[in-house]
């Protein structure tokens, strides 16, 4: 049985995966209204790997006798400046999913809820891979140096081989 405590905590990590797979739906939208097919394709793949996250949360509180709400968020942003200020943002959002994680397992230990802590070792693989997966793009985009077109067409070939392997967690 669940505490109010984590059962709210746990809530509120669903709504924060809801809003990542949200921001990362937007991000795909985006790039394909600027013709970046392959980046489109990755952010809509992580669009899903966050949903799975979010579903994986809602079915453990309810197993452990609370209830799991849908959240009510803001809309995500629409509108990003380029490819690299979209990943770095995915890369801050990635780091914000760590921390919120990181303080409901200091959480669960102090109230000895040693259920959620196990629970929530997944997701601290998860995230500390995940935070890995979006340095590396950010750093490879940052690589490339994207000035013009061309700069954008080699970046977004390169997002298109990330697409040949599983995301981390799916290997
Ligand atoms: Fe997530
Ligand atoms: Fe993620």
């Amino acid at each position: 049985m669940l505490s109010a405590k984590v059962e709210k905590a746990l809530n509120d990590q669903v709504a924060l995966e809801v809003y990542s797979s949200d921001i990362y739906l937007s991000m795909g939208s985006w790039c394909e209204t600027q013709k970046l097919e392959n980046s489109a394709k990755f952010f809509y793949r992580h669009f899903g790997a966050e949903r799975e996250h979010m579903m994986k949360l809602m079915t453990y509180v309810n197993r452990e006798g609370g209830h799991a709400l849908v959240p009510k968020i803001p809309a995500p942003p629409s509108e990003f400046k380029s490819l690299e200020a979209a990943f770095e943002m995915a890369l801050d959002n990635e780091k914000k999913v760590t921390k919120s994680i990181g303080k409901i397992v200091e959480l669960s230990l102090e109230t000895k809820d040693y259920g959620t802590f196990t629970f929530l070792q997944w997701y601290v693989a998860e995230q500390q891979e995940e935070e890995g997966y979006f340095q590396s793009i950010v750093d490879k985009i940052k690589m490339i140096g994207i000035k013009d077109t061309r700069g954008l067409f080699f970046a977004d070939k390169a997002i298109g081989k990330l697409l040949l392997v599983p995301e981390p967690g799916k290997k």
